[in-house]
């Protein structure tokens, strides 16, 4: 019999966010809904103030914290806690991971990827955005996490992409507003509306108001599945094809070009799925895979690479015209398209 005592396969760093991926996000979302992120935005807290604030168990709270160190989420100095810059953009992203309907939906990724059904709607009953209608919190989290992707991903887009050419921007599924309000910030010029369901815009007056952008941009109402509002002249869709099907993409974008301008653009902004991967970041490349699962447990949607784009808006009688990488995180690009004559 051998004696030898079986080693890890892989060396720890390689092997923990494999084996330990569910437990690193735990740390994190629970820092987060604790309110410690909140706690430490002011300036650092102690390990006292924050089993104060937190009214946690005491010893587990001190447990969570020595993890939430050794995970990136925070760090520790003579003054006390506080978060990392990168923690200040996931705790939204987190709790909305975190949330029970999200959860739930992870746990039955293998029925997914049998089925081909959206887990969201597997787990709960209802896809994800039909779901919100009874579901306001988390309709609220959901938002606040799209918010938290948009603040990252805004200034890259407004410092690289020309809206100057532009009139009217129309930012269908624009949610709360965060992406129009940078572009007219940045655009004295311009004008704009946001387009979103009921829950999506609760937020966006008082987002586009502290911009000081509320007197040259509208909030409309409704579905993309129905119609878009008209008098724009660059369409803007943001993390919104990923979420669907390529025949509900066709149908989108079809209302979009039933209202386009002979000059005017549709501009998808969207991670790319590489076609040929040998230059790729493998971390870019890799965010932008889990996206595409992210899509098929939340969603009916997917990632698709620049082949299947073009072919969507051929489809819906648009032309891709242009493409603009930007530095977002997972592969980010700018996708313009035009109407073909008809
Ligand atoms: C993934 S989020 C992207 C939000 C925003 N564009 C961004 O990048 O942060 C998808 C958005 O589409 C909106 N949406 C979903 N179904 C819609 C519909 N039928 N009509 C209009 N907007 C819809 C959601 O409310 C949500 O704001």
């Amino acid at each position: 019999m051998s004696s030898q005592i079986p080693t890890q396969p892989a060396a720890t760093a390689d092997y923990l966010p494999l084996a330990f991926g569910f437990a690193l996000h735990q740390i994190g979302a629970t820092v987060s809904s604790l309110g410690i992120l909140d706690a430490v935005a002011d300036g650092p807290r102690t390990a006292e103030q924050l089993i104060e604030t937190t009214g946690a168990h005491p010893r587990s709270l001190r447990r969570l914290l020595y993890a939430a160190v050794k995970a990136g989420v925070l760090f520790l100095d003579a003054d006390g806690y506080r978060a990392t810059p990168v923690a200040a953009h996931f705790g939204p992203l987190s709790d909305m991971h975190a949330a029970p309907p999200v959860w739930r939906a992870w746990e039955v990724l293998e029925q997914s990827v049998r089925t081909g059904r959206s887990a969201f709607d597997i787990a709960n009953g209802a896809p994800l955005f039909d779901h919100f209608r009874n579901d306001p919190k988390l309709a609220a989290v959901f938002h606040a996490a799209m918010t938290a992707g948009s603040d990252v991903q805004y200034p890259a887009i407004v410092k690289h992409f020309d809206f100057a050419r532009f009139r009217n921007v129309v930012d269908v599924g624009g949610g709360r507003g965060t992406l129009l309000a940078a572009v007219l910030g940045a655009g004295s010029g311009l004008r704009g509306t946001v387009f979103d369901t009921a829950n999506g815009v609760v937020e966006t007056a008082g987002v586009l108001a502290e911009a000081g952008v509320d007197d040259r941009c509208d909030i409309a109402v409704g579905s993309f599945f129905e119609s878009v509002p008209e008098g724009g002249d660059a369409y803007l869709l943001k993390n919104i094809l990923h979420d669907w099907n390529d025949e509900e993409c066709v149908q989108i974008l079809g209302n979009i070009r039933k209202v386009l301008p002979e000059d005017g653009r549709v501009v998808v902004f969207t991670s790319v799925l590489s076609e040929g991967g040998d230059d790729e970041d493998p971390a870019e490349a890799l965010g932008a895979a889990i996206s595409d699962i992210e899509m098929l447990v939340m969603t009916t949607g997917r990632e698709r690479t620049l082949t299947e784009y073009r072919r969507l808006f051929d489809s819906a009688g648009l032309e891709l015209t242009a493409t603009t990488p930007l530095p977002c995180p997972y592969l980010y690009y700018a996708l313009e398209a035009a109407p073909i004559a008809s």
